[in-house]
């Protein structure tokens, strides 16, 4: 039986990337895309998700519009410089989509969803923990009846990404991620620690868009704009970190992955922490809930199973 997935997301390029991952792969079955403010504005967000959707041949799948801006801060806009002024790489997918959005928002999408199969439904975030922090709000019996929440965020070990010490998705509403990572439910935390050690060569890139794949095709022509915004900021001659996908690798090859399990908690202070994941290694100073964290990876490894299902 595949694993079935809610994907909350904010295309965003890896977002994109992801999304075709997560489609291709029989082990998991999307169930529905639900859309956040970060990498643009909530309708930016929520057109990707369509337009990706539709790009996919699988506008089938519903979405569901979320939050606009974080918890308790102001949303400062997207960060064009990274995603490009559409979100998707200035790629030219700009027809406009031709399915719309549900008219359930977001965080009473999940409580619905959720709620209706108990303990069978595992949550992906890939952006800002906004809807999912709604959600435990709106219904709080989530922390049960979720299967578990694989999210792609924070960094437990290395440098952030957006300061020395925070990664984007948290830095964007720290207040959400204390709601969902201080929950006592399975929460998977993939990121910086390992995103950045999977790196995908202008090679590999070019090898999926000649591989004859419809969907290598799409990945190849989303990513120039993140190339550049790596080599720009990076020094990485065009070679990406692979941020949203790896959460999806995680979902199908969790083998692929050194993990840890500790207390976590997220600095909220409006500060040079703030965002940042303190881990409390020892498990003494925050006992209780304990989340797993990806430390390590066989980054050769991810790399060959996206190749091998995004030109399947
Ligand atoms: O830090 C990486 C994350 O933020 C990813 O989800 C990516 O989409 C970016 O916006
Ligand atoms: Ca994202």
């Amino acid at each position: 039986m595949p694993e079935s997935i809610l994907i909350d997301t904010d295309p965003g390029i890896d977002d994109f990337m992801a999304i075709l991952f997560a489609l291709k792969s029989p082990e998991l079955d999307v169930l529905a895309l639900t859309t956040v403010f970060g990498n643009h504005y909530i309708e930016i967000t929520t057109r990707n998700a369509l337009v990706t959707l539709e790009l996919a041949g699988r506008d089938d799948i519903p979405v569901a519009r979320g939050a606009y801006a974080p918890l308790v801060r102001a949303y400062h806009g997207p960060p064009t410089s990274v995603h490009g002024h559409d979100g998707l790489g200035d790629a030219g997918f700009t027809t406009e989509p031709e399915s719309e959005a549900a008219h359930t928002r977001a965080a009473q999408f999940i409580v619905e969803a959720v709620m209706s199969r108990p303990g069978k439904i595992t949550l992906v975030p890939l952006g800002p923990l906004t809807n999912i922090a709604m959600a435990l709000k709106l219904e709080p019996r989530l922390v049960q009846a979720t299967k578990r929440v694989v999210l792609m965020g924070g960094v437990a070990f290395a440098p952030g990404n957006v300061s020395p010490v925070a990664e984007a998705n948290i830095h964007n509403d720290p207040e959400a991620a204390a709601v969902v990572l201080g929950a006592n439910w399975d929460v998977v935390m993939v990121g910086l620690d390992v995103t950045t050690r999977v790196v995908m060569p202008p090679r590999y890139i070019g090898e999926l868009g000649e591989s004859g794949s419809i969907y290598g095709k799409l990945v190849a022509r989303v990513v120039p704009h993140y190339q550049a915004y790596h080599s720009q900021a990076y020094g990485n001659d065009g070679a990406l970190y692979t941020h949203d996908p790896s959460a999806i690798a995680y979902l199908i090859r969790p083998e692929l992955f050194t993990t840890v399990r500790h207390p976590v908690r997220v600095d909220t202070w409006s500060g040079y922490g703030m965002g940042q994941i303190i881990v409390d290694r020892s498990s003494k100073w925050y006992p209780g809930v304990e989340t797993t964290i990806c430390a390590d990876v066989d980054a050769a490894g991810v790399l060959e199973l996206f190749r091998e299902r995004i030109t399947r």
